[in-house]
């Protein structure tokens, strides 16, 4: 999906099972890769990108339409402003150079979270291809930067509190309510992998991933490969997802 990357060649096998829609990413162990290894924290985060690359050209080689990176949380502020300096450029730089690609193979760029307050040039290279990219339907990357879920949901009934439109308390509901959030539109994800072998959800996406699979893997994020990946999505397959329903009526459904 972006320039510089080899070409996928392994293929998850699923079993028949379709690949997931959307697939959430937890991009965790930057910083314990770098120390490892003698480094400064900001080398995890370079080879990061990395992953990001090939990552994302994994989900267009394999079919998956949605892809969302929990690149920066509202939380990640507390970091040294060193280290915050180095994320936002990375971002920044990743952006600029990889806004002819997402136009090539169109894909679009979504954000999630809360700009305000953004570094330039990040903000800058953000609104951008979010702008130039709107058009883009084939494939979605969804950036959470500035994120937090309990931010989101808090963002959004304020939207819809200064929404002429807003429902009444009885027309309220869940899809109604969804239409104010970062992700207004966009199917929930099927499936979230958090890498570096932390098992919880940091404030990540709290509505939307409700009843996603969650797999969680070892591995430091920058070790996070197209085989590791794979392997993640052939355990999905082999889950049995019922969305509260019976195991009969679930296999009714194509579930
Ligand atoms: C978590 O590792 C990772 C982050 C907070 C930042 C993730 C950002 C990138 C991979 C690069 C920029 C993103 C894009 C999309 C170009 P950590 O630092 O918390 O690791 P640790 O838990 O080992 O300290």
């Amino acid at each position: 999906m972006v320039a510089g990357v080899t070409e996928i060649t392994i293929r998850p096998d699923l079993g028949g099972v379709p690949a997931p829609q959307h697939v959430a990413f937890i991009m965790d162990g930057n910083g314990r890769w770098a120390r490892e290894r003698g480094l400064d924290r900001t080398e995890g985060h370079r080879r990061g990108v990395e992953t990001v690359r090939t990552i994302l050209e994994c989900c267009r080689t394999w079919g998956i339409r949605y892809s969302t990176l929990y690149a920066f949380s509202t939380e990640n502020w507390k970091r040294p402003e060193s280290e915050i300096g180095v994320l936002f450029g990375l971002m920044a730089d990743y952006l600029e150079a990889n806004l002819p690609k997402f136009l090539r193979d169109d894909i679009r760029l979504h954000l999630l979270g809360n700009d305000e307050g953004l570094p330039e040039p990040a903000l800058t290279n953000l609104h951008r291809t979010l702008e130039q990219t709107r058009h883009c339907d084939t494939w979605h990357v969804l950036l959470a930067v500035n994120y937090g879920g309990r931010d989101e949901i808090v963002r959004a009934a304020r939207r819809m509190l200064e929404d002429p439109d807003r429902p009444t308390p009885s027309e309220l509901d869940e899809t109604r309510f969804s239409a104010y959030l970062d992700t207004a539109g966009i199917p929930d994800p099927d499936l979230m992998i958090r890498t570096s072998g932390e098992i919880r959800l940091s404030n990540f996406m709290l509505w939307q991933l409700a009843y996603a699979e969650f797999v969680f893997v070892p591995e430091y994020w920058p070790d996070f490969d197209e085989a590791r990946f794979a392997r993640a999505l052939e355990e999905y397959a082999r889950r049995d997802r019922r969305f509260g329903m019976t195991g009969e009526q679930a296999a009714g459904q194509g579930a």
